[in-house]
Parts: C-alpha cells; structure tokens; sequence
C-alpha cells in the first residue's frame, strides 16, 4: 500500500515512523516532508496547502491512502480534493475542520449543545469589542477566529491590554482575515490537558494523555510558542476525569458534529482545561497536536495505519486500540531566538538510538549531504520508560546527545507532571 502524508514537521515524522511498522506500508510520500524525514519517505517539494498541486500529484502516482496531519490543508479542504480524486483519507472534511478552523463556529457549537467550556462573547466590529473591554471582568482572553499559525490567543490582564489586543487583530490585522471576528471569553484556570482521540463520527477511541510546555522558557515564562515538549500520560488525567470527559465532552462533540451534518473523521484533539467546576474545552483542534503526537504514538501498541484506515472506512469500533502502560517524554530542541528571529544552517549531528528512544525531525534540511538545521523547531528528543521521571530522565540524557549550533531547550519539560504525582499542584 502506497501512503501520502501532507505536512513536514516532528508530528508528520512520528505519524510516518509509525505507519512504517506495518508491513503492508510500501512507499510513503511525505509532502513537503522535510530533510530528517527523507531517511524515512519519499519527500516531494510540494507544499502542504498546495492543494490543486496535491491533487494532481495522486493522479499521476499510485496513491492507495491519505493522512492529511496540518491544521491548513485540512481547513482549506484537502481531504475532500483527494477524495473526490479517488483517494480515501485520514482526516476530517473541511465542513469538520471548521471545528478548528473557526472558534466562533466551535464555541457557538458548545453553548447550542451544552458542551461545558469558557463563557464569551462574539464581536464581529472593533467599535462593540473595544466598548466591552471596558467593562469586562480581567483577566479576559482573546482570540482570533480564524487559524494564526497558533498565536491568536492574547490573554490580556490589564484593560490596556484588553483594548491592545482588540486593536491588534480586528484593526491592524497582524493575523489578517482570522481578526475579522473575535472571540472574547472568560479567564478559566487550572491544569491543562491534551487528549487527542481517533474518531469516525460515530465511535470515539481517545488516546493516552499528554500535557503540552507552550512558552518558551523554564518555568512557564517568556511567549507562546508551537510547543517545547510534552510528557504522557498526563497525572491529572485521573481515570474519574477521563470518565467525564468522555460523559460530557467527547461524545457529545462527535454527537453534535453528526447532528450538524458535519461528521468528524480522523483525530479529534481536545484541549482541555481541569477548572474547580469541572473539565472545560479551552480548544478543538481537527488534527494531531504537535509535540503530543511526538508522546502519544510511541506508546501505542498494534498499527496504526490498521487504526487509520478503519477510521477513514468508518469501523473503528471493530479496531482494538491500546496503549503501553508506560510513560514517555519528548524535549524539543530548537533554534535560538525561537518563537522569534532564529539563524538556521548549522550541521546537526544525530547519535545512536535505542529502542525506547526517538528522534523526531521537525526543521531540518540536508545541504551537501548533510543534515543542517532548517526551522524554529528542530527536532524532538523523545524516550519512553517504565514510568514518568525515568522517562523525562531519558529524554534529557538524549537530548544532550544531540549537538549542534544554537540549540535550545527547555530544561523543566516535565516537572509540573512530576510535582502532581508526587501529589501537589
Ligand atoms: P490555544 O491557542 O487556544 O491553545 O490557546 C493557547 C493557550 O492559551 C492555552 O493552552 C491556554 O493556556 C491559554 N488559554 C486559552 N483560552 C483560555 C481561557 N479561556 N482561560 C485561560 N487560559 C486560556
Ligand atoms: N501542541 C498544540 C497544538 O498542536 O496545537
């Protein structure tokens, strides 16, 4: 079986890796891919949102199966580009990815559906929304509508602030159209939780938690970035909230998408936030979360491509998915500079790796037959172990075995899951 996947990060090297482990796994296209996972897939330059360009690449190359990873291509439309060329896809159709690619089409869904998440309010004008940030209680939070490469969430703390990030995005539009309308919501807190699920719109498989490091520096300082590293399972992802989750949040999503006539197939990622009320969504994203994915799929036992393909035929109730009872640990090592100006080009060297250990390539290219540095994110160190602080051990002990130029990371991945098993918050 020849399998195309659309994107080019760690998330799409592990998604790869993992599919290969089936022998029915021939050739595997990544589209664009990148330099680290050439070693694993056939790379095409063809970017991810170049969907007239993707389609015409399935007509004149043997396509049996589709993943399509990206928030984009998938909001954009890819999945049903492909399959209206003959090719079955892992993936949501773009009326699905609506649940990622508007807020304002996700929120309004959870309030029409009593699905429990923060309470906002919709703006479609500067003028009202910069009316009611004179009111509003603080701290408040802002959001985008549209996708903004995962950055249009401000959280402000201050009325200026509030007026600030009003002005930012529905005035100057640094996130273009995306501002056009905004979501102002309630500041909930407490920890946070990813927990990504197989879905085919009527059965919902969730997978093993995870927890995400979005800000750049130790200790939760400095700004947003795609992710510094994750850790699975998550230890606040107790059994008795899974439960709920599942009661309250998971099936009454899938439920609703099916009653809106948009029913979700492929990976549905909840982000979720355990509030002093009960779990709340903070969001929906319509595809694998990255870094997660680089936690989440080394601890999944069986196929994937078994899992992917009834998800997309719509029998994953027949498919048994189970995960190792273990815990694993993925550090991101990145460019200097990043989430802002970074210099990119310097030779990465890579060492040996075990069986419980992971390399992930998320930003790199090969120059003169070598691997070189090529992105923001670079790669992710990931190892698995019996338990969550030999896990997070291991990944450290292999993070540094991987040198180049600039490299950064984070040295606390881990730590806040670490505090809470040892049963403080
Ligand atoms: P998102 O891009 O939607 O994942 O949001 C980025 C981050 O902003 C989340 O991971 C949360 O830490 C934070 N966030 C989003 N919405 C809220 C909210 N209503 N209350 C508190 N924090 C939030
Ligand atoms: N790690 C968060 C995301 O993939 O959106």
């Amino acid at each position: 079986m020849n399998i195309l996947v659309i994107g080019g990060g760690g998330r799409e090297h592990a998604i790869i890796q993992k599919l290969k482990e089936d022998p029915r796994a021939e050739t595997i296209y990544a589209l664009p891919g990148n330099g680290g996972i050439a070693a694993d897939a056939q790379c095409v330059a063809i970017g991810a949102k170049d969907i007239p360009a993707i389609v015409e690449f399935v007509r004149t190359h043997p396509v049996d199966f589709a993943v399509v990873a990206p928030d984009d291509p998938l909001v954009l439309g890819a999945v049903d580009a492909l399959e209206a060329a003959g090719v079955p896809c892992f993936g949501p159709t773009k009326d699905a990815a609506a649940i990622e690619g508007s807020k304002v089409f996700a929120k309004d869904l959870m309030r029409r559906y009593g699905i429990p998440t923060a309470s906002y309010e919709v703006f479609y004008g500067a003028e009202t929304a910069l009316s009611y940030m004179e009111t509003c209680p603080l701290p408040t939070v802002v959001k985008a509508d549209g996708l903004a490469l995962g950055k249009g969430v401000l959280i402000c703390e201050t009325r200026e602030e509030a007026r600030q990030a009003v002005r930012s995005l529905m005035e100057d539009k640094i996130f273009g159209e995306s501002g056009a309308r905004v979501v102002v919501e309630e500041f909930l807190t407490g920890p946070e939780v990813s927990v990504l699920a197989f879905t085919d719109g009527k059965t919902i498989v969730p997978m093993v938690s995870s927890m995400d490091h979005k800000r750049a520096l130790d200790g939760d300082k400095g700004p947003n970035t795609g992710g510094m590293g994750t850790v699975a399972p998550n230890p606040y992802y107790t059994p008795a909230v899974a439960e709920r989750c599942m009661e309250e949040i998971f099936l009454p999503t899938i439920r609703a998408m099916a009653a809106e006539g948009r029913p979700f197939k492929g990976c549905l990622y909840f982000g979720l936030m355990l509030t002093g009320d009960g779990p709340k969504v903070i969001e929906y994203n319509c595809r694998f979360g990255d870094p997660e994915t680089q936690v989440v799929l080394p601890l999944l036992e069986g196929s994937l491509l078994e899992i992917m393909l009834a998800t997309a035929q719509g029998r994953l109730a027949e498919v048994d998915v189970r995960f190792a009872d273990k815990s694993a640990c993925c550090v991101i090592l990145a460019s200097q500079g990043y989430p802002g100006r970074y210099e990119t080009g310097f030779p990465i060297s890579l060492p040996e790796t075990g069986a419980n250990e992971h390399i992930y390539i998320a930003g790199a290219a090969v120059k003169d037959g070598a691997l070189v540095t090529g992105g923001g994110r670079v790669l992710g160190a990931t190892a698995v172990a019996e338990d969550l602080p030999a896990a997070v051990e291991a990944a450290y002990a292999l993070a540094d075995r991987v040198h180049f130029d600039n490299a950064y990371c984070r040295r606390d991945i881990g730590r806040r899951a670490l505090r809470a098993l040892e049963g403080g918050r």
